[in-house]
């Protein structure tokens, strides 16, 4: 045993989202990306390289481990055994604090943690641009889950060049993401595969350039902490992603009639004056923005609404970190 390590990692929401890729093995996206980190939606990952072992060993607490996320899992921990050149077999158990597979960007948190701990457990030191980088290729998100508060993941025709760094620290603005939970069995198609759809919709071109301008925008008014203009443009760059998502081929519809339910009561409520908007991953849960003042009225008026099932609710988070508390 090289003993064990364990990381936690918190989930991120996208302004401007990350959706399409120009290289689907290295996840090399199409467009530059902004996000938050979550500071209550979080996973927790213990690694321990065991050279008893002849295969890894995967438990994914909470939802069961399926064949195909502990392969994901191993495939991962391969990039890492050959940086850090051994062969050695892992165990690994990662736990969440919140629903998986329901728009809340799991995979984000999850390889973000994973490439930490077996970092640390394989005992290979990397710069936080170059975690950025490997926690890339395991889930494109999961690289903007490693840098502190608010991340920037540069779009790139090199994996070298495609990072993810801090744009600012979490105390830079008190925003919140009242997550609005509507549903939580697992989504039909994942965001890998949406991924994979998006230039088979004839709206690509034009929300590629859509996102584009929007980087720049939502970019300058979170440093600036424009609430309006930050969460115009951030709830028309999701209904951009949304509509290119629709139009694929296979069309993907993540919404429910509680997402639209949400998206229309933020709408009333801001036009009666109190500022939120609404930001949606891949999943049907609304993801409500407002600043600190308004977060408790938000939530209550949320916690009202008919499919509403729960409301996590979140500041801006820390990055990656290494703890001493271990899953087992
Ligand atoms: O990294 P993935 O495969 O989980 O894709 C994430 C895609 C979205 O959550 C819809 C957008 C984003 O940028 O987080």
């Amino acid at each position: 045993m090289t003993g064990k390590h364990t990381a936690v990692s918190c989930a991120n929401i996208a302004f401007v989202k990350y959706w399409g890729r120009k290289d689907d093995v290295l996840r090399l996206p199409l467009n530059s990306s902004i996000a938050m980190n979550l500071d209550h939606a979080t996973t927790q990952t213990t690694v321990a390289f065991d050279p008893t072992l002849t295969a890894d060993h995967v438990t994914i607490e909470n939802t069961g481990t399926t064949p195909q996320a502990a392969r994901r899992v191993s495939d991962h921990l391969d990039r890492i055994r050959a940086r850090a050149g051994i062969e050695t077999r892992a165990r690994v158990v990662s736990r969440n604090s919140f629903p998986m597979g329901a728009g809340i960007a799991s995979s984000a948190s999850a390889f973000a943690a994973l490439t930490a701990a077996a970092c640390a457990a394989a005992r290979i030191t990397l710069s936080e641009r170059e975690l950025t980088i490997l926690a890339r290729q395991g889930s494109g998100s999961a690289c903007r889950s490693i840098p502190a508060g608010f991340v920037e993941w540069h779009t790139a025709d090199t994996s070298a060049e495609s990072y993810a760094e801090s744009i600012a620290p979490p105390e830079h603005w008190d925003l919140r993401d009242l997550i609005t939970i509507v549903q939580t069995e697992h989504k039909k198609v994942g965001s890998t595969t949406g991924n994979a759809l998006v230039h088979t919709s004839p709206f690509a071109d034009a929300r590629l350039a859509a996102a584009e301008r929007a980087l720049t925008i939502i970019r300058e008014a979170l440093l600036a902490r424009d609430f309006a203009t930050f969460g115009e443009e951030t709830e028309q760059e999701a209904l951009r992603m949304h509509a290119v998502a629709m139009t694929s081929r296979p069309s993907l519809l993540y919404w429910s009639p509680s997402t639209v339910r949400i998206l229309q009561a933020v709408r009333a409520w801001r036009e009666n004056g109190l500022p939120a908007y609404c930001t949606i991953d891949a999943g049907a849960n609304g993801h409500v923005l407002c600043e600190g003042i308004h977060a408790a009225a938000v939530e209550a008026k949320l916690r009202a609404l008919d499919g509403v099932q729960d409301v996590i609710a979140n500041r801006p988070g820390p990055g990656t970190h290494v703890i001493n508390t271990h899953l087992f």
